[in-house]
């Protein structure tokens, strides 16, 4: 039976027959493996679980969703680079974000020939649904990146007026949740069974502290995972990265006491920044970064890059802005004390 999504996939991935590999036709863990051509020797002789099933029943138990709903890929970036590989022919169909966001969407939609319509946030950083609207009817228009918190500006996205998007497009709406954790704020990944258009992304770079190794989650609809399965590499997550962020699930006590720490410690640079000369204004933020607009923007990266304390110039995007990471308590000291030795 074909789904709405199905007419949403590319022809070319609607045909795909894809790779199957020697651990998806035996899937056992025992016994004398001669069918992958692999060396004998160990440690990391074997190829990774293709299908990663151990990680992805422990993300299941710790996030409350189906393993079946949760596709991984190596970082986020490689499940945003298959949502245009799998939903738009390339020269002929569109994105959209709403800018400032994450650069990298952009840079997937250029890789795959994908036009981007391009609707900047209003003044509280927010989604100009006026503006949105005329395209949602659009048959060309295949995405919707919605970034929130966003990078760089650090708030969440107003959640109707999410809601209103997934409900009204008869596309395919990402949301990124990649700084969620940190947010405080209910997430959309259980959400994905109310609406069959929708893709929560979220990663284990930030909070979970594992941007080393390369591990994103879409969280979706099987008839939308489905597709992302049969068009991934076989291998996409190595054995180590797969252990790495194990491992790291088993340790939730530690990371959620470390996500405190950040939320901390980005409360409190909120109000040691805003008593500083040189900053003119520190948005509030959802994030573990906080954007900043200070007084030259360049002359403040070039300040701190000189004494080896590097933030992000957002300057080009947002005038007069830079993006600060929110780092250990001592960074942070640090970070502050060369900001009040700028004398402008
Ligand atoms: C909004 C957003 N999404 C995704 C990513 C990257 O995630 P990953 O490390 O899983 O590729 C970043 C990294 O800065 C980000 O800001």
């Amino acid at each position: 039976m074909m789904r709405r999504t199905d007419n949403l996939v590319r022809p070319n991935v609607l045909k795909l027959v894809p790779y199957s590999c020697a651990r998806d036709e035996y899937e056992g863990s025992d016994g004398t493996f001669l069918d992958a051509n692999e060396s004998p020797y160990g440690p990391l002789n074997r190829y990774p679980d293709p299908r990663q099933r151990e990680l992805r029943q422990a993300i299941s138990r710790h996030k409350g969703i189906p393993a079946q709903n949760i596709f991984l890929g190596n970082g986020s970036d490689e499940i945003i680079d298959l949502c245009f590989r799998i939903f738009c022919n390339p020269g002929k169909d569109r994105a959209m974000v709403f800018t400032p966001t994450y650069g990298m969407y952009r840079v997937a939609a250029s890789v795959n020939d994908i036009e981007v319509i391009s609707i900047p946030l209003n003044v509280t950083f927010n989604i100009d649904l006026q503006a949105a609207r005329p395209w949602l009817q659009d048959e060309t228009l295949k995405l919707i990146f919605i970034c929130s918190p966003n990078n760089p500006t650090g708030n969440c996205m107003d959640r109707e007026t999410v809601e209103t998007i997934i409900r009204e497009f008869k596309g395919i709406v990402v949301i990124d949740e990649a700084y969620a954790d940190f947010s405080g704020k209910p997430s959309f990944a259980k959400r994905t069974g109310e609406f069959d258009n929708l893709i929560v992304m979220q990663t284990f770079s930030k909070a979970m502290g594992l941007a080393a190794a390369r591990v994103g989650m879409a969280f979706a609809d099987i008839d939308i995972l489905k597709y992302f399965f049969a068009m991934k590499p076989p291998y996409n997550i190595s054995t180590i990265n797969q252990e790495a962020a194990l491992q790291r699930l088993y340790e939730a006590d530690i990371v959620a006491s470390r996500v405190q720490s950040v939320i901390a410690e980005r409360n409190r640079l909120v109000s040691r920044l805003a008593g500083l000369r040189v900053v003119e204004k520190v948005w509030p933020s959802d994030a573990n970064f906080l954007l900043v607009r200070v007084k030259d923007a360049d002359y403040v990266y070039n300040t701190l890059a000189s004494g080896k304390i590097i933030v992000r110039n957002r300057s080009r995007e947002i005038p007069g802005c830079i993006r600060i990471t929110t780092g250990t308590a001592e960074e942070n000291n640090r970070l502050i004390s060369e900001l009040e030795k700028i004398g402008i």
